[in-house]
């Protein structure tokens, strides 16, 4: 079962579908007419990819690498739908060079990647790993010599092994841990990367992985989640300080992963539901980082952080981002209740409901949704600029003859980036868009089955093919060169 399906289980409610009409066979996916061009988005709009160090990187204990919370987790019999692991992903250790050339063809100039903290701090803190650094030093350099645009984001869900064994996020300490890798990092490229951010998708690294132990490291709870919110809260604002100290001029984001909320029948019956999920998913950390405080009258059980609370925290939570990052691929339907079984701890049954079209992660595919989720995101007064951080989907793709004709995402990615474009119009400052992902990748617990790429990769031999949603890019971009 994939990670919103388990979470909306745990929480609300979820989706049935029926899928999409496939392109007649031999349509080129491209010959459709498209009413906007990539000039639309205007001159300095950044086009690029995002990607996570753990789903590619591969070479798990290599060169003095220790291993992350994602090691242990997917070692472990039962946790990874297909029982597979990341120790080799996408080999990108070995085969950054060419990916970047891929990327590169594409005619996009911004490369969004993570960095893995066990990599270079192999014992959590302390002693910092050459070989680690100096490969992320390669990788940068790679992309500058091709003219992309590095954008690092510090911590994408892999936290050393070693933390956790010494209760990882939960730890209050946490906080002078992330100092310790954040100020390494970001001391040690600051020459070279301008572009920051601190945590990708806090709400659902926190929630899959303390709440319901979906995802590493594989806790149940709200005595593990509740102070884990609060350390990676406090972790958000500080991550952001300290890259404001160590880089000048520093471009600084951090990422959330945001669904707009509606609502089953009606804003009567289920509105509560909706509000309590809309505080999880989409306004807990963001409003953190506004300095709006945690948004506990909205949903009463986040009282119960006040445990975790000292003098000064909650003044401490807020950073003045440059940029917001918005990660969105879908939206949440919820039903009135929901509330109990978070209450609880309970489970309950899905609720059936016609969705015309599904990605292979079971998400519904709403165009409108990041319309409506970058213009709730836009209306907080201290939000200055949105950044399209991440957005795609799974389907199943065929490679036959070196060929992936993959109509549908295509058509994904046209009627998203349209609503994109719509709020950029309507006047919010949107600077860039960032397609989830280069790469066919392990996708965490659903392990390497859904392919998100716009590159398809053999995973038996490592072979590399672009999609027909890359050469779809490639000639949107063209005329941005
Ligand atoms: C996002 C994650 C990313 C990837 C995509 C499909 O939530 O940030 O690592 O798994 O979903």
């Amino acid at each position: 079962m994939e990670r919103r399906k388990v979470l909306r289980l745990f929480l609300v409610s979820s989706v049935a579908a029926m899928v999409a009409p496939k392109l007649a066979f031999g349509q080129k996916p491209f010959d459709q007419k498209l009413d906007f061009s990539s000039l639309d988005f205007g001159p300095d709009f950044k086009w690029g990819v995002a990607t996570a160090a753990y789903q590619i990187e591969g070479a798990h204990n290599l060169d003095g690498k220790s291993a992350s919370i994602w090691d242990t987790f997917s070692h472990e019999k039962g946790n990874i739908k297909t029982g597979e692991n990341g120790d080799i992903a996408c080999d990108f250790y070995h085969s950054y060079e060419k990916d970047l050339d891929l990327l590169k063809s594409l005619n996009m100039t911004v490369f969004r990647f993570s960095i893995s903290w066990s990599r270079v701090l192999p014992n959590g803190v302390g002693l910092p790993n050459q070989k680690g650094l100096d490969f992320y030093h390669r990788v940068i350099d790679a992309c500058l010599e091709r003219g992309i645009e590095p954008w690092v984001t510090l911590y994408h869900w892999d936290l050393p092994q070693v933390l956790q064994d010494k209760g990882g996020w939960m730890n209050r300490e946490s906080v002078a841990w992330f100092s310790e890798y954040a100020e390494l990092v970001t001391k040690t490229y600051a020459l070279k990367v301008k572009n920051w951010m601190v945590f990708n998708e806090p709400s659902a690294f926190t929630a899959l992985g303390y709440l319901i132990g979906y995802h590493a490291p594989g806790l149940k709870g709200f005595k593990n989640y509740l102070p884990t919110v609060h350390h990676v809260c406090l972790c958000q604002a500080e991550g952001g300080r300290i890259i404001r100290r160590n880089v000048d001029d520093a471009n600084i984001g951090t990422t959330f992963s945001c669904s707009h909320v509606d609502v089953l029948k009606s804003e009567k019956r289920d509105g509560k539901s909706a509000e309590r999920w809309d505080v999880l998913l989409n306004r807990l950390f963001v409003e953190a980082a506004l300095g709006l405080g945690y948004p506990i009258d909205s949903f009463p059980i986040l009282k119960k952080m006040q445990k975790y609370i000292q003098p000064g925290d909650i003044a401490n939570l807020k950073f003045d981002f440059d940029f917001i990052g918005v990660q969105n691929y879908t939206r949440e339907v919820v039903k009135g209740m929901g509330i109990i079984p978070v209450m609880k701890g309970l489970e309950i049954k899905p609720v059936k409901r016609n969705v015309e079209e599904v990605t292979e992660m079971g998400w519904e595919v709403y165009p409108e949704g990041i319309y409506k989720i970058i213009k709730q995101f836009a209306a907080y007064e201290g939000v200055k600029k949105i950044i399209v951080t991440e957005n795609g989907c799974a389907f199943p793709d065929d490679l036959v003859n070196g060929q992936v004709h993959d109509s549908k995402r295509i058509d994904y990615y046209q009627r998203y980036l349209k609503q994109v474009l719509r709020a950029k119009k309507e006047g919010v400052n949107i600077g860039g868009y960032f397609s989830w992902t280069l790469l066919d990748n392990f996708e965490w617990s659903e392990g390497y089955k859904p392919r998100f790429g716009l590159v398809y990769v053999d995973f038996k031999t490592q072979k590399r093919y672009l999609k027909d949603s890359a050469l779809w890019f490639r000639e949107f971009l063209a005329d941005k060169k």
